[in-house]
């Protein structure tokens, strides 16, 4: 079957940078992609909150898309030190990060509350980033797919459309740890995530997926190539711009 979904490369900052090297970054990535002249991929940054606001500023003019790394669910009210997804888009984000491991492990965040906010992401014009993946111990127990499905069935709200959903596969224990799995494991879960998908989106065919975990230049041409892999989600390689094109190279 002929590719039609076009690659995205998404770099997670998570709670990195201060402005200027944040600027900086986003400049280098801006000016690489500029000089790549890349009409075939879809580059995305997303700095903490603190800075979506002058990343977007910094990479206008270029096509790098900006996005947040986490929503609250209320589009306003009295939820002290929250963001709306609203208030992304205000800053110039148009897609957001939901269900990070870190934030389900951190913040003891559930599907259903993922849920809420991807639903959120689209009430503001934001296309949701949902993530799911499992721990070691459950890969270990055999239950890679099981726990796959139920996040996804939990947290990919009804009516999703390739359009507005872009899904990453992070292995929990592949995250920041220089731990990947194989390029038959991506694929097989990849495979599943989309059949899983099928019974959940129309288009499911055409929804992009992602994955993360210990995404790096020397790897990403590999793990990019692995079956129904169309991006990759990039933690620690993308705070640096030259890291981060070389990913986004390999594509
Ligand atoms: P990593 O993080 O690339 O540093 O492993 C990926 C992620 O958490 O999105």
């Amino acid at each position: 079957m002929a590719r039609t979904r076009r690659p995205l490369i998404a770099g997670n900052w998570k709670m990195n940078g201060l402005k200027a090297d944040a600027l900086v970054l986003a400049k280098g990535v801006a000016d690489g992609v500029k000089q790549a002249g890349w009409t075939d991929r879809d580059l995305l940054v997303c700095p903490p909150a603190t800075l979506v606001m002058a990343v977007a500023e910094a990479v206008k003019g270029s096509t790098v898309l900006v996005g947040g790394q986490d929503c609250h669910a209320k589009p306003s009210g009295a939820h002290t030190g929250e963001i709306a997804a609203e208030m992304l888009r205000d800053c110039g984000a148009s897609y957001v990060i939901v269900g990070h491991s870190e934030r389900r492990a951190d913040c003891g965040e559930t599907d259903a509350v993922i849920r809420a906010k991807a639903e959120a992401a689209w009430r503001a014009g934001l296309v949701p980033i949902v993530c799911i993946g499992e721990t070691l111990a459950e890969r270990e127990a055999g239950m890679t797919f099981s726990v796959l499905a139920t996040q996804l069935k939990g947290s990919v709200p009804a009516g999703a459309s390739a359009v507005r959903l872009v899904v990453a596969y992070e292995p929990v224990w592949a995250i920041g740890t220089g731990k990947t799995p194989t390029t038959a494991e991506v694929a097989a879960a990849h495979a599943h995530i989309r059949k899983v998908l099928d019974g959940l989106v129309a288009d499911a065919v055409d929804v992009r997926l992602l994955y993360g975990g210990s995404v790096k230049a020397g790897n990403a041409a590999e793990l990019l190539a692995a079956g129904d892999v169309d991006g990759a989600l990039v933690g620690g390689a993308s705070l640096k711009a030259d890291e981060f094109l070389a990913i986004a190279k390999a594509v």
